[in-house]
């Protein structure tokens, strides 16, 4: 049987009952999703499917005629919040960064494909120094569900970390990411505006900071301006607010290195400029895959 094949009249928005299939649920919540204009339907079902019953994507493939059993009504909610603008990730309460998967709630960030840019040139930097071996110490500030700082304590054994956020909810999450990754005794995690109370030296400081200016978020995808924290979209009048904290921290750090900043599609120019005006000078950028520089390396020399 094709998973996809025309099946039996039901309106999308009907609770699916036990014993109706996975290959009906797929088509039904396919047709549905694009009937409300997702223009991802098909993967985002598929997605909602995998994740809600727990399968290999193979399942919904081969085994399509598989009762949804106790699942229905879980199923038949998942359907509901999507057709309302949920994202995905959010219903399924977990996303993929970097090849791993994080943990997710309403109190954290989703985490963005964008911001592995950040992680590959902060990697970059690493190996051009010759640092892979090195006991790193690392600071993530406004850490969120823990995706900077947990990946690259997974990706370098030997490197120890610090994460900050303004948020205990947001830190009890990136907690929960770094035990279920194996790192969290590698992190300190702290309750904290930028790096207030932190030490250094630090070799490698990474944000991925609120940078929306606070008069763009009502124009923003309901996906987003109704699911993410306004606490990490809203970086302040011109969505710098942030940056001028982070820059204003490292300063008074002694012997800190590099910065590697995620920064807003046409922001990486009054990004550097933050940072260029308390003496920092840059090191690299990696572009997005829509082609806007996303990731920005700065370093100073102490
Ligand atoms: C855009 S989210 C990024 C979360 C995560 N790093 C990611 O990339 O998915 C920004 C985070 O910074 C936190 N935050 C906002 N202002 C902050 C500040 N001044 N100092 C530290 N954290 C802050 C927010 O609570 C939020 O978790």
């Amino acid at each position: 049987m094709n998973a996809i094949m025309p099946v039996e009249v039901q309106a999308p928005m009907q609770p699916f009952s036990s014993d109706q299939t996975i290959g009906t649920a797929l088509a039904l919540m396919t047709r549905a999703f694009a009937a409300a204009g997702i223009d991802s339907a098909q993967r985002d079902a598929r997605f909602l499917l995998q994740s809600l019953l727990g399968l290999d994507g193979a399942v919904l493939l081969t085994q399509p005629q598989r009762s949804l059993g106790d699942d229905a009504l879980r199923i038949s909610d998942a359907v509901r919040r999507r057709l309302a603008h949920e994202p995905v990730s959010r219903i399924a309460g977990r996303r993929e960064f970097y090849g791993r998967n994080f943990v997710i709630t309403p109190d954290v960030l989703d985490p963005r494909a964008d911001t592995e840019t950040v992680i590959d040139l902060a990697l970059d930097i690493i190996k051009s120094k010759g640092w892979a071996k090195k006991a790193l110490s690392i600071a993530d500030i406004g850490t969120g569900s823990g995706i900077l700082i947990a990946t690259l304590l997974a990706e370098l054994p030997n490197a120890r970390g610090i994460a900050t956020d303004v948020s205990p909810a947001a830190l009890t999450i990136a907690r929960q990411n770094a035990e279920r990754l194996g790192v969290a005794e590698r992190v300190t995690f702290v309750a904290a505006r930028g790096l207030e109370g932190c030490v250094g030296p630090l070799d490698l400081i990474v944000s991925n900071p609120p940078y929306i200016a606070t008069d763009k978020i009502a124009a923003l995808e309901p996906d987003v301006r109704n699911y993410d924290p306004m606490i990490a979209l809203d970086g302040g009048p011109d969505g710098l607010r942030v940056y001028r904290e982070i820059a204003e921290d490292i300063a008074k750090l002694q012997h800190s290195s590099c910065v590697v900043v995620e920064v807003g599609a046409g922001q990486a120019a009054d990004v550097k400029n933050v940072f260029s005006s308390v003496g920092w000078s840059l090191l690299g950028e990696r572009n997005d895959l829509g082609g806007h520089a996303r990731a920005v390396a700065l370093e100073i020399h102490s």
